[in-house]
């Protein structure tokens, strides 16, 4: 069983933006409570290429010495955005307005992930970006100093996609708008409050953004904890008897909390306590071990939960009946094709997982076994599902690139370890 309390690591999405305003302006700022995951630190190194000195304090603390944009330099070698597909998007927005050439690469699965979703609007804008032909990294873009708003209707609800848009709108002649058909995170936006930029929420799915005169950064800013990191306590002792887990300043964002609603609906005890409601909301959550009944998930609660469906795919098979997620298609472009490799994984494990083009049935509860190798197929979120499984079965599995996990969560086998209590031993 788990039992105890856990910080869980700095919101990954929230890291990566903080880095990035830290960075636009011409200051010493010192991010805490940072996730220093393989991810963010590819953010890192790509603005140190830029011309931003930074220094990592400890494992969740970072200095950022920054000349400001004005003085950003043109980097001798390409921007390697490693696995992190909001590396690549978010700064897309950024070098479409900066006055020279750059190149971003990534890994073999950022290689494969779609680019071209950032690359309309920002040419519309006036940036010039050129990408392989399959529309994936490397991307080669020649920034405009003279970009143009716009109004751009996505047609799919990504942070990302909003963000790049967004972020090149702070350089932008105007005011650029962004339309979403449903809500994606919005923290990009609560960075523009915070900061006081000229933004407007004109609805939750319509952001404007009119051109920044001045960029500025609080001297020190802490990032709440993960929600996404949650996620796997909050399956793990929700499907493991007896358990009984607190998770302390987590990230509590309206447009984060779909996985603590969808544990709600199929009958989970979680309980939330916010205790900060000044800017990121943060708050305390309560888990305890329960009988999970499935539901059906859809439509505007799915890019609240986005990251966090292949772990609730994984508490479905645990619930008594049928559980059902459509309208998930971004799953088969993340990290790998969580949709395929989710079943995949779930399968393998003894589940009853079918699969849509865009989501999963399944039905529950089954027994699961551990059968020969597992793979996370190099997906940081699927090693950790498969880490979860393990100790829910309460026998090692064979995992295949198990470090994967180290992209979102690298202290996520201590803190296991932290509060797992194996049969017999005392508390
Ligand atoms: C992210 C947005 C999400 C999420 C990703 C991080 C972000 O993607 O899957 O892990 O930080 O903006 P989309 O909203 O683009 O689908």
């Amino acid at each position: 069983m788990l039992r105890g309390t856990i910080q869980v690591p700095g919101d990954k999405s929230i890291t990566h933006r903080a880095i990035i305003f830290a960075s636009l302006a011409a200051k010493r700022s010192k991010i805490t409570d940072a996730l220093l995951g393989q991810d963010c630190l590819a953010t890192i190194d790509c603005f140190r290429s830029l011309g931003v000195t930074i220094f990592i304090e400890n494992d969740t603390t970072v200095v950022i010495d920054s000349p400001g944009v004005e003085q950003f330099q043109q980097p001798n070698k390409p921007l390697d955005c490693q696995n992190s597909g909001t590396t690549a998007r978010l700064l897309m927005g950024i070098l479409s307005a900066l006055p020279f050439e750059t190149t971003l690469i990534g890994d073999a699965s950022l290689s494969k992930r779609p680019m071209q979703r950032v690359v309309t609007p920002l040419t519309q804008m006036g940036a010039r970006i050129t990408l392989s032909e399959q529309g994936t990294l490397p991307a080669v873009i020649v920034g405009n100093q003279q970009l143009k708003s716009i109004t751009y209707h996505s047609p799919i609800a990504s942070a990302q996609v909003k963000s790049a848009v967004l972020l090149a709108g702070l350089f932008a002649q105007g005011t650029t708008t962004v339309v979403e058909p449903e809500q994606s995170r919005d923290h990009t936006e609560r960075f523009f409050e915070l900061l006081a930029y000229p933004f407007a929420q004109i609805s939750p799915y319509i952001t404007t953004i009119t051109r920044c005169s001045m960029f500025t950064f609080p001297d020190i800013y802490s990032v709440p904890g993960d929600i996404s990191s949650a996620a796997f306590w909050l399956v793990g002792a929700t499907v493991i008897p007896g358990s009984d887990v607190t998770l302390t300043h987590v990230g509590l964002n309206k447009t984060r909390m779909g996985i603590v609603e969808a544990l709600q609906k199929m009958n989970a005890h979680v309980s939330v306590q916010v205790t900060n409601t000044d800017g990121e909301q943060t708050g305390i959550i309560r888990v305890q071990s329960h009988q999970l009944c499935g539901a059906i998930f859809s439509g505007a609660q799915i890019p609240k939960m986005i990251d966090e469906l292949p772990i609730l795919a994984f508490a479905a098979t645990q619930a008594k009946g049928q559980t059902i997620i459509r309208d998930a298609k971004e799953l088969r472009v993340k990290e790998s094709d969580r949709i395929t490799q989710t079943a995949k994984v779930l399968n393998q494990l003894g589940a009853n997982v079918s699969t849509y083009e865009d989501g999963f049935m399944i039905e529950g509860p089954t027994h699961l076994t551990q059968s020969g190798y597992f793979n996370s197929f190099g997906d940081h979120r699927l090693a950790m599902l498969l880490v979860i499984a393990q100790t829910c079965i309460g026998e090692a599995l064979q995992i295949e690139n198990l470090s994967a996990y180290k992209v979102s969560y690298p202290t996520f086998l201590e803190d296991l370890e932290s509060i797992q209590i194996n049969e017999g031993e005392n508390e």
